[in-house]
């Protein structure tokens, strides 16, 4: 028979989940409402595993602490009248009566979305929806799109007073904090930020009230010219297919529940790297040249190679490993609307997102590949057992800067907030692999180092996709060959890494080895002479 070659190096996948059929999500605490915890549902569920949960009513709330709703009764718009004065409508009864007229076309979408979006009358042009709808898609396509997917998506979005029944909380800066939606609900959502309906997000003005948060509404991505956009626009389009009940069927509206967990710490709670005397040697490492952590990653802690705001370039040009990400799992999109931009030391954990599609290609030539079934199993909460952490490493413009221990301690503690869990069985791996090291111009080896080190420290293994670089899977295994030898420590590392920004002259693995042999040599001469050095 023919040899088939792995492509991965190091323990087999099964010892990253420790052999135990333990997902990420059975570590984390089940939904239940509380002073850190906003649940939208009614808790407890009650209703069968068919049925959507049933939206909570609370008093609503229009602040800045809370997502400004379109619907809320303090929602205004002033219009502009025939005789030039202006006059301030109800913006819900606006945006009602704009997409309940019919809509047959790119430009009649645009037309209508306008109407409630009237300061950018002369600023928008939704280019990338009417090439798609001209160029792309055929005419029984763009005619299914219009008289039926168009029509159940404004549906859905008009009964967000219906659906979403109390406050959302915005998870702000340096607040650990949790919100929990339906699945309904969050689709619900997405169908206003498809249709532009929410207040206040579109000025990109600095200083302005959500300055400091990512954009949630659709406009800008109708806008952008990469050729990945009409591919993630159909992805998108086919989530709403998914998900948006017909006039007859109510059936295929999804049934769970997603959570989206901010992790703040100070600064003063991080560790002192130089502390560790933990092994990373010892890490259980798997490394693959082949895979992806969304398909290889099932049931470990998946790493979103996040922007700080999150979903970065989703809804603009942008196709790399979080874009791909936020249109296969469009869920994703909500911590557009909720998550304040991240700060050194805090993370985004997703916990529950479902999969919708397939896809093929990266960047431009990322492309729709069809319908994806996620039969990763739900957790008694009725979240799908996937976790995914967002983590934004630094992006470096000089790559010389990465190696300054300032910058190096700022991407350990990045990485040593995302990967924690609580302390209980030992945790399953982490599944990640070039975070920083594309769009954010990282050196790899130097990535793959920081994140063994804190996956050790944390005690959990690490799943390490090199996305198709098997000189890079041969180089770090090697590396951790050699850790495993001399039993490094992570302290000993965290040394040398820390010394290595004096010395860039030489290749970073190079330099490393080379100490590593030069220490022991030391010693063997120390022991020689019969005296320990330590
Ligand atoms: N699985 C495993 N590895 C992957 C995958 C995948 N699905 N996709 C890509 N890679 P990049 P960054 C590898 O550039 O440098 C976005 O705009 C591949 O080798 O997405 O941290 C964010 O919003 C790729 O080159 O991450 C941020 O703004 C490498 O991972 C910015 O990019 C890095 O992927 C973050 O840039």
């Amino acid at each position: 028979p023919e040899l088939v070659e792995e492509t991965w190096r190091g323990l087999p996948i099964e010892a990253m989940h420790r052999n135990l059929n333990v997902f990420e999500l059975d570590l984390m605490t089940s939904v239940e409402p509380g002073p850190l915890h906003s649940v939208l549902h009614h808790f407890p569920i009650r209703v069968p595993d068919t049925m959507p949960p049933r939206p909570h009513r609370r008093p609503s709330k229009w602040d800045s602490h809370h997502v400004r709703l379109p619907c809320a009764p303090q929602s205004h718009y002033p219009v502009e009248k025939e005789d030039g004065t202006a006059q301030i409508e109800s913006r819900w009864e606006m945006i009602e009566k704009a997409l309940l007229r019919p809509i047959s076309s790119s430009m009649e979408l645009q037309e209508a979305i306008l109407t409630y979006n009237a300061k950018y009358k002369h600023q928008w042009n939704f280019v990338a929806l009417h090439k798609l709808f001209s160029e792309d898609l055929d005419e029984s396509e763009t005619r299914v799109f219009f008289e039926d997917l168009l029509p159940r998506i404004i549906r859905l979005a008009l009964r967000l007073p219906h659906l979403i029944m109390g406050p959302i909380p915005l998870l702000t800066q340096n607040r650990t904090y949790s919100v929990t939606f339906t699945q309904q609900q969050i689709s619900c959502l997405l169908a206003n930020a498809f249709l532009c309906t929410f207040p206040r997000r579109n000025t990109m003005k600095r200083k302005s009230e959500y300055s400091n948060f990512p954009d949630v509404n659709f406009n800008r991505l109708y806008q952008s010219t990469s050729p990945a956009v009409p591919e993630k626009l159909k992805c998108i389009f086919h989530y709403f297919r998914r998900v948006c009940p017909t006039d007859r069927d109510a059936r295929n509206v999804p049934t769970g529940c997603v959570t989206f967990m901010r992790r703040s710490f100070k600064t003063s709670d991080m560790p002192d790297w130089a502390h560790f005397s933990t092994s990373v040697g010892a890490l259980p490492l798997h490394i693959d040249a082949a895979g992806t952590i969304e398909d290889q990653g099932i049931g470990l802690l998946q790493v979103d190679f996040a922007n700080k705001f999150l979903g970065g370039g989703v809804l603009g040009n942008g196709c790399v490993q979080e874009e791909i990400r936020f249109v296969i799992c469009p869920e994703l999109l909500v911590s557009k609307l909720i998550t304040e931009c991240l700060r050194p030391t805090e993370a985004l954990v997703i916990m529950g997102c479902e999969r919708y599609s397939n896809y093929t290609g990266y960047a431009d030539t990322f492309a729709w590949a069809g319908n994806h079934e996620d039969e990763t199993p739900l957790d008694n909460s009725r979240r799908r057992m996937t976790c995914i952490v967002a983590i934004d490493a630094l992006r470096f413009m000089e790559p010389g800067h990465q190696y300054r221990e300032e910058l190096l301690i700022r991407e350990l503690n990045k990485a040593y907030v995302g990967f924690m869990h609580t302390p209980m069985t030992p945790a399953p791996g982490v599944a990640t692999g070039n975070w920083g090291c594309g769009a954010f111009g990282g050196d790899a080896r130097l990535k793959a180092l920081l994140q063994m080190m804190v996956a050790a420290v944390h005690d959990r293994p690490l799943a390490y996709y090199t996305f198709g670089n098997k000189e890079l899977r041969d180089d770090v295994y090697a590396m951790h060959q050699l850790f495993k030898e001399r039993d490094v420590s992570v302290k000993q590392l965290w040394l040398l890494l820390r010394r290595y920004n004096r010395y860039r002259h030489v290749p970073l693995y190079s330099f490393i080895k080379h100490e590593l042999l030069e220490q022991s040599c030391n010693r063997d001469q120390a022991f020689a002479a019969g005296s320990e050095l330590t």
